[in-house]
This record gives structure tokens, sequence and C-alpha cells, in this order.
């Protein structure tokens, strides 16, 4: 067993899906990015002996112990399976999170959340995880709420980077060849990942062949997506994010909110726009030349944006 007496912080970002989110379920590509603009933070504090685990999240103003936890509640099972996978007991410890990402909104903040919990924990315990064993880590805890998840956002978050993802494949970093400027607008809407997906489970269910052929026809969107974005012809990804959008719309996860901020976004100059993430709520995407950042922003917040941020989608190393 590992003890410790420093205080260990780590940090995991939020993501957005660019392109294929659902029919990334049914094995179909995806690509998907980081948006650092929002963290969510993990703080591990050493705590008396005989203590155990404290698991403090400020925003949900919940304060539990590990030992008392329900099994299904979040943040008590990433824990446990941290601690499984590091092969290390309970540590006497207080774990807070605090986080900028808004909950159940297509960002990913309780995939971060996992995330940091995961790093800050195997820090604490001086050991170290690299991405790919956070990535797998987090994808058990991702089970427990979602069902049936593609490993997508556990991924992207994980290697904090653009990523092409296929089901069940390595791991294929993008390389972004001209960086371009995505804005971020919110609905304000919470929506559920497990209940969307299983709205489309349910739609494939009465009627496979559809289903089936909108998937493939958002894999090809994808494929373009990628071609474009790795030889820097951003001009062509406008068209294919409406083209997705409208694919999505047939798969039934938009929304009357999602629809109208779409709609606001290319009425006031963005090159395309769709929804991201799981839909029926949470957030939509729109591609904005620099210098019609505050034009778009300005027309999604008169639309009913709760929030918008502006991200640059770029490779880092
Ligand atoms: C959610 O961020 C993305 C979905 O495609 C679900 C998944 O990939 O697990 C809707």
């Amino acid at each position: 067993m590992n003890t410790t007496t420093s205080v260990h912080t780590a940090s995991a970002p939020g993501k957005v899906i660019l392109f294929g989110e659902h029919a990334v379920v049914y094995g179909q590509p995806a690509i998907a990015v980081p948006v650092t603009q929002v963290q969510a933070t993990v703080t591990i504090a050493p705590a008396p002996p005989g203590s155990g685990l404290t698991l403090v999240a400020h925003d949900l103003g919940t304060r539990s112990s590990l030992s008392a936890a329900p099994e299904d509640e979040p943040l008590a099972a990433a824990a446990r399976l941290a601690l499984a996978h590091l092969s290390n007991p309970e540590p006497d410890a207080t774990l807070t999170v605090t986080s900028t990402i808004p909950i159940a909104s297509g960002l990913g903040s309780g995939t971060a959340v996992s995330t940091a919990l995961a790093r800050a924990l195997a820090a604490f315990l001086g050991r170290r995880l690299d991405p790919a064993q956070v990535s797998a880590l987090v994808f058990e805890v991702e089970k427990i709420h979602h069902g049936t998840p593609s490993g997508v956002d556990n991924t992207v978050v994980a290697y904090a980077q653009p990523v092409y993802f296929v089901r069940g494949c390595p791991v294929e970093r993008l390389s972004v060849r001209i960086p371009f400027t995505l804005l971020i607008g919110d609905t304000g809407t919470r929506s559920s990942t497990r209940q969307a997906v299983e709205r489309v489970q349910r739609g494939r269910q009465r009627n496979p062949a559809r289903y089936d052929a909108l998937f493939d026809q958002i894999g090809d969107v994808v494929i373009e997506a990628r071609r474009a974005i790795e030889s820097g012809d951003v001009d062509a990804l406008g068209p294919l994010m409406d083209d997705n959008h409208e694919l999505l719309i047939e798969l039934g996860v938009s929304s009357r909110k999602l629809d109208d901020l779409v709609e606001a976004a290319r009425f006031a100059g963005a090159l395309g726009a769709k929804l991201s993430g799981a839909g029926r709520g949470g957030n939509m995407i729109a591609l904005v030349e620099d210098d019609l950042v505050d034009q778009v922003a300005e027309a999604l917040e008169e639309a009913g944006a709760a929030r918008v941020i502006a991200t640059q989608v770029t490779t880092t190393d």
C-alpha cells in the first residue's frame, strides 16, 4: 500500500463531438476534440488515519464517504474502479471535485471528472497512468452511467487531442492542418446521453434498414470531414456539419431549440452548424471565421443560447 502526505491535483478538459455522434455507437467513425476552455479538477489531500476516502463535490453540494456511497454513485464508482485498477486499498484522504463544465450538456462533464479523478488518485498514491490506461478505466465508469458507450468520450478526454475514433480500434490522433474556430452554444436544456442513445436504439429496432442507412451516411460524412481537416480544406467542413445535422434530425435526436440555434448561427454567417453529443438538448457547434465570431456569438445569445464558448481546434504536442 502507498501512503502520501502531499496534496495532488489533476485536471481534464471538456470535449465536443465534431462529427459522427450516435452512428459511432454502431461502428461508424467519429471525430471529437477537447475543449480546454472548460475543465474538471480533482484535488486529493491527506486525511487523519482511519478516516477513509471522503468525496466532496462543491458544485453539487455533496459530501460522502466512499464506504457509504451507493454502487452507482458516479464519483464513488470512479474512485472504486481507479483503486481496483491501481490495486490499492482505500486511502485516508479527502477528494474534492470542482468543474466549469456544464452538466448533462454534451461537453463531457462526467467523463472529465472521472478522468481527473483517476489521474489525481494515481498521483496521490505515487503512481502514473498513461492516457490509454486512463481512457480504459473511465470507459468502465461510462458503462455504469450510459449503458453502451462507444468509447469516444473517454478517448478524447484522456488523450486531450483531436481524435478520429472507431469503436474497438486503436485511437488515431487527428492532425489539424489549418486550425479553425468553433462556437459552442448551449440550449440550457439538460440532456441524458443514456436516454438519447436508447431512443436511437428503439428507432433502429423498429426500422433497422433505415437507421443503418443513416449510420452509413453519417460515416461517409465523417470520412470526408477527416480528409478536410487533415488537408486544411476548412471550407468543406461547414457543409459537412450541415449534412451531419440533417442526418441527426432524421435519427430523432435534435430538438426545436437545437435547430433554432443551428439556424441562427448559419443565418449570422457561420460556415456550418450542427448539434453536438447526444442531442435532445445540450450543445450545438458552429464553424465560424475569426472575424465573425462576435457576430455569430451575439446571434446565438439572441436566439436563446444559455452560454456561448469559443474554442480553437488545433493539434497540440
Ligand atoms: C455522446 O457524447 C456521444 C454518443 O455518440 C454516445 C457514445 O458515443 O457513446 C451519443
